[in-house]
C-alpha cells in the first residue's frame, strides 16, 4: 500500500513514522508511506500558502491552487483514492479503516489554519473527521488514519487479537491483566489463572458485556444479543 501524505508541516511525521509497530510495518515493506511538503507548490518567490478568507472572518485559509497542484503532482491516476482531513465530516469509525486498508494507493490532504478554500472539495472523495473536536490541523488525524489502517496490514499482529479487540464485534474489549498475581490488594480474577478455557471465554464474554454497558450502552443498543450475551447481561444488572 502506498499513502501519499500532503501536509505543510513534514517534520511532524519524523518520530510517527520511525518509531514502534508503524516503523516495523514500512521496514516489512508492506506500507510506503511519502510526506510532502505542500509549500514546495506555492508559485510565489515568498513561498505564501495561505490567504484571508473573502467576506472576512479570522484566520487564513491555505489556498486552493497550491494545495491541488501538490495533489495533482501526487496522484497517479484519477483513481487514487484522496481523503482530506477535516473537522467537518462523519467521524470515522473503525469500519471505514478496514475499507481503506484495502485500497492500494491513495493520498491525505491535511488542512491546516483554518481549513482549505472549499474549491478544494471538488477534487476530494472522501472528508474524514476523527471526533467532534477540533485540532490545529490535519497532521495529527492524518496520523491516526494511518496508524488505524497499518496496524490492519501487520502480519505481526495475529488476526486473533484483531478479532478479539474493542469495534471489530460490536463490543469493548474485556479488560486484562498480567503479572504480578496482586497489586496493591488488588487480585487477578481466579476464573483466568485456572486454565479453564469454556469458563474463561464466558467470563470475558461477561466482562466485556460490562464495559460496554457502563462506558458504551449506545454499542448494546444497536446489538442483536443471543441467548447467552442475554443471560449474562443479567447477571451483570443484577450484580450493579
Ligand atoms: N482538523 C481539525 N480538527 C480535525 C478533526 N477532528 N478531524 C479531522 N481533521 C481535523
Amino acid at each position: 500500500m502506498k499513502i501519499t501524505v500532503l501536509t505543510l508541516f513534514p517534520e511532524m511525521y519524523e518520530g510517527f513514522l520511525n518509531a514502534s509497530i508503524i516503523k516495523r510495518i514500512i521496514d516489512k515493506g508492506l506500507a510506503e508511506i511519502k510526506v510532502v511538503n505542500i509549500r514546495d507548490y506555492s508559485n510565489d518567490k515568498h513561498h505564501h500558502v495561505d490567504d484571508t478568507p473573502y467576506g472576512g472572518g479570522a484566520g487564513m485559509l491555505m489556498k486552493v491552487d497550491v494545495v491541488h497542484r501538490a495533489l495533482l503532482d501526487n496522484i497517479s491516476n484519477d483513481y487514487t483514492c484522496t481523503l482530506l482531513t477535516s473537522p467537518k465530516a462523519r467521524p470515522l469509525k473503525q469500519e471505514d479503516l478496514e475499507r481503506l486498508s484495502k485500497l492500494d494507493e491513495f493520498v491525505i490532504i491535511c488542512g491546516h489554519y483554518e481549513g482549505i478554500d472549499y474549491r478544494i472539495e471538488k477534487y476530494v472523495d472522501e472528508k474524514v473527521s476523527i471526533g467532534d473536536y477540533v485540532l490545529t490541523g490535519g497532521e495529527l488525524p492524518s496520523m491516526v488514519i494511518i496508524d488505524g489502517i497499518l496496524r490492519l496490514l501487520d502480519e505481526g499482529i495475529s488476526s486473533e487479537s484483531l478479532k478479539e479487540e474493542s469495534y471489530t464485534d460490536g463490543l469493548l474489549e474485556y479488560p486484562q491483566y498480567t503479572r504480578p498475581v496482586e497489586y496493591n490488594g488488588d487480585r487477578v480474577p481466579d476464573v483466568l489463572q485456572n486454565g479453564n478455557h469454556k469458563e474463561i471465554r464466558r467470563y470475558n464474554l461477561k466482562m466485556a458485556l460490562k464495559e460496554t454497558l457502563v462506558n458504551r450502552p449506545d454499542l448494546l443498543e444497536k446489538r442483536d444479543l443471543n441467548k447467552e450475551e442475554k443471560e449474562l447481561l443479567g447477571e451483570i444488572v443484577n450484580e450493579l
